[in-house]
This record gives structure tokens, sequence and C-alpha cells, in this order.
């Protein structure tokens, strides 16, 4: 393959020459568009995972994985964790610039007036068993809204695009909360107008009918933190569920819940979840080596939770920020269970200076210090991966967005290598 200015030139196995269109972003690495490839030369690519495919063009946000780069529109989330909140972040998702503060304001006073539930959808916690995994709730929840708002959800209305973000972003915590309450036997709260983002959730989380609840303001700004940098990343994999729902022409409501149920998985955001899950079996500083161990051990299904990136192949630049913030969290709310975090310390020290992790570049990643301050506040391994769905609630709102107003969008629909029999006669069941 030889690259021109501006295309890949290819000779097939017969000797015959195609020439591939190149095309450049703002930055990252170029790509190949091989979107005529099948129809001038009778072949598919074949990238299982999509590990080197690009899916689409998005303005949203950008990673480079080798130099531990996050960007949202541009701003690198260093910046956003140090000087933004995560109302403004989610203003920046879904609009594309970072707003006045009248603009702030308005989006503020705009969620918050959309935290309540339509009575009629609490009838749903009814039925859940008390143990339903939250996941399992918010997942139905989410995608019963279709069934509140369908008057709402024409793709091509402007109005609809916006209060359909605006009821993502204001009412996925409202539902998050309520599982938590059905899960542990206690009477749902209702939101309160008076409280930002995160205080509505602690709020919700903790507040009992029977005595005042008054909000930690650590804890407000430890979730306000993990949620801008949970907001959005890029196309991975409950994020390209959403688009791939909603290429269809699903309503967006409808895409939301697959991606739910997509980040649910322990590869992906149930990660969060398998850390801490992992951490209690580990158990103790002496058990890491047998543990890295049986993660370098072909033959054990066990992997490092918390630990590998698709992208990130040096250091995830969250992970970094989530560490610094797990020590002010345990040190600010006096923390006696901090033997979970001295362990995931000693345990990352352990496998950053383990040969396979460093030649397989396995690093922290996002997902391997957020459970230890989910649990320092409160909440439940079980609640981990909703906390994380709060937070790329926005993301996946964006790029539901971007997605349904691409005048060229078209239905996602992958191909495949065929490895099945040939084509073969049926045969009758008494020759079989
Ligand atoms: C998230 O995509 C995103 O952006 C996701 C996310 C987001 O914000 O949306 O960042 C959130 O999902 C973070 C990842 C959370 N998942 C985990 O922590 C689960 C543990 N990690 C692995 O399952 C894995 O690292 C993945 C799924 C994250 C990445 O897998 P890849 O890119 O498909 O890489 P791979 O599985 O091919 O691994 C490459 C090699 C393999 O060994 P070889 O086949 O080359 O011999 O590294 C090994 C793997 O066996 N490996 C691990 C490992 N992760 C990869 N070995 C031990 N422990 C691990 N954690």
């Amino acid at each position: 393959m030889t690259v021109s200015q501006d295309t890949y030139r290819l000779t097939s196995p017969d000797g015959s020459e195609m020439e591939l269109p190149v095309r450049s972003g703002t930055v990252g690495p170029d790509v190949i568009d091989i979107a005529r490839l099948y129809r001038d030369h009778g072949v598919f690519t074949y990238d299982p995972g999509f590990v080197a495919t690009g899916s689409c063009e998005s303005d949203i946000t950008f990673i480079d994985g080798e130099k531990g780069v996050l960007m949202y529109r541009g701003y690198p989330v260093e910046q956003l964790a140090e000087h933004s909140s995560f109302i403004e972040v989610a203003y920046l998702l879904l609009n594309s610039e970072l707003p006045t503060e009248a603009e702030l304001s308005e989006f503020d006073n705009t969620i918050r007036m959309h935290t309540m539930l339509n009575e009629g959808m609490l009838n749903f916690f009814k039925g859940f068993r008390y143990d339903a995994h939250p996941m399992a709730m918010l997942s139905a929840v989410v995608g019963s809204m279709s069934a509140y708002y369908h008057d709402e959800i024409d793709a091509t209305n402007r109005g609809h695009r916006n209060i359909f973000s605006h009821r993502i972003l204001a009412k996925l915590p409202t539902i998050a909360a309520a599982a938590y309450k059905l899960n542990i036997g206690q009477p749902f709260i209702y939101p309160r107008n008076d409280l930002n983002y995160c205080e509505n959730l602690l709020h919700m989380l903790f507040a009992v009918p029977a005595e005042p609840y008054e909000i930690d303001p650590i804890a407000a700004e430890a979730l306000d933190l993990l949620f801008i940098l949970h907001a959005d990343h890029e196309q991975n994999c409950s994020t390209s569920t959403v688009r791939m729902a909603g290429s269809s022409g699903a309503n967006p409501y409808s895409a939301i819940a697959a991606g739910v149920s997509a980040l649910w998985g322990p590869a992906h955001g149930g990660a969060n979840e398998a850390v801490l899950d992992m951490l209690e079996e580990i158990g103790d500083v002496s058990q890491i080596g047998k543990y890295v161990d049986k993660a370098k051990d072909k033959n054990d299904p066990f992997r490092l939770m918390g630990f590998g990136h698709r992208v990130y192949k040096n250091f995830d630049p969250r992970a970094t920020i989530i560490r610094e913030m797990c020590h002010k969290v345990m040190k600010q709310l006096d923390r006696k269970d901090t033997p979970v975090f001295d362990l995931a310390l000693e345990l990352e020290q352990v496998a950053l200076k383990d040969d396979y992790f460093i030649e397989k570049n396995l690093y922290p990643n996002v997902d391997f210090y957020s459970g230890i301050i989910y649990r320092a506040l409160g909440i439940p391994t079980s609640m981990f991966t909703v906390m994380f769905a709060l937070g790329r609630s926005v993301g996946w709102a964006a790029h539901w967005r971007e997605m349904i107003s691409d005048p060229k969008g078209k239905i996602a629909r992958p191909r495949q290598l065929y490895t099945g029999p040939a084509a073969r006669d049926y045969t009758p069941v008494e020759k079989r």
C-alpha cells in the first residue's frame, strides 16, 4: 500500500490497483475512506470490535491514547475538571460552546425544572423485586420514558431534541435514586428545585422523611468532578450503541436505554463495580502477587478490573485526576475504610512495575479509583455503574443529537466475513 498526497493506493491480488481517498480531521490520525470499496472492488474490510475503524465524523470529544489527552469540544478535561461544573460541561457538550453567565443560569434552571418524573413512572418501582440490580431498573425505566413523552420525540424537531436532552439529564438522577431507595426499603424522595444537580442527587439518595438531611459539600464537589470526567468519551461501546440504535430512527429515549444496557457490561461501565468486588476478593496486600499472576495467566479468565483501555496506552487522564481526588476525599471525610484505598494504591504500584502490564500498556483506567470515592460517599457498589450512567447521559444525548442531525446520516449496518456452511439442500427428517 502506498500513500500519495491524499490517497492510499492498494494493489489487489489480481494485480488491479485501487485508490482510496484519505481524510484528515482537526487533530488525530487520518482516515481512509472505504465507503466505495465494496461497490468498486467487491471486498469488505474486517475489524472485529472496531479497533481501528472510524464509524462517524464527530465534533464532540477527542482522545489521544498515546499522549493521554481527553478534550470535550476542544477543552482539555483537566481544565474543565479544575474550573468548570458538570452542568456547564453538559451545556458545552450539548451546544458546542461554553455558556455565557445568562445561558448557564437558564440551562441550570431548565434542568432543575425537569427533575420530577411522571407520577405513573413511580409505579414501576412497586413491581421490581426489592433486590433488583439498579442498572436493570435504570434501563427499564429510561426505556419507559418513550411511553410518557411520546408527543415530543420527533427527531427532526429542534425543540423536541432539546427537551429530550434536558429530560434525560434531569430525570436520570431521580430514577437512579428511586432504584436505590427500593433496594434499601426506604421511601422515594422527591427532587428539590432549590438544590443543584449533585446536591439534589445526594438529597434523593440519602434523605429520609423522618429527619432533615444535611448535604456534605465535599461529597457534592466529588460527585460533580466524577460526572465531569465521565461525561463523554468518543465512540465508546455504549455511545456507539446509542448512535447505532438511533440510526434506525428509533426514538431517543429507547436509544439511551440501549446505551444504559451496553454500559452495564464489566468490560465497560460495569468495571467500577467489578473493581471493588475484585479489591474485596484480594482482601489484603499480601494477596496482590497471586492476583496479578492470575491476571497474567492466559488460561485464567481473571482480568485486573480497572486496568487496560482500548484507546489509552500510556495513562487515562481521568484516572490521574480521580486518584488525586481519592486522597482528598479520604482525608476530608476522615474515612476509616482507607484499607481498600491503600490496597488499590499498592496494586497499582505492583502492576505498573510488572513487565506484562508494561508490555501490554495496561494502566489504571477511569474505573479503577472511581468506585473507592463512591463508596466513601456511602454509595453501594451496586450503584457504581448507575453513577457512571448519570455522568455519561449527557454524552449519549450529545452524540444522538449529532448523529440524528447529520444530513449524510444512514442506518448503521455492518457487514461480515461469513464462515458458515456453503449452500446445501434440505434433508427430510427421515433421512437425517
Ligand atoms: C471503560 O471505550 C471507552 O472509552 C470506555 C471507557 C469510557 O469512558 O467509555 O473508558 C470506560 O469501559 C473503561 C474500561 C473498563 N474496563 C475494565 O477495566 C475491564 C478490564 N479491562 C479489559 O477488559 C480491557 O483492558 C478492555 C476491555 C478495557 C480493553 O480491551 P481491548 O482493547 O479489547 O484489549 P484486549 O482485551 O485485546 O487486551 C490486550 C491484551 C490482551 O492480551 P493478549 O491477547 O494480547 O495476550 O491485554 C490483556 C488482554 O488479555 N489485557 C489484560 C487486561 N486488559 C487487557 N490482562 C489483564 N488484565 C486486564 N485488565
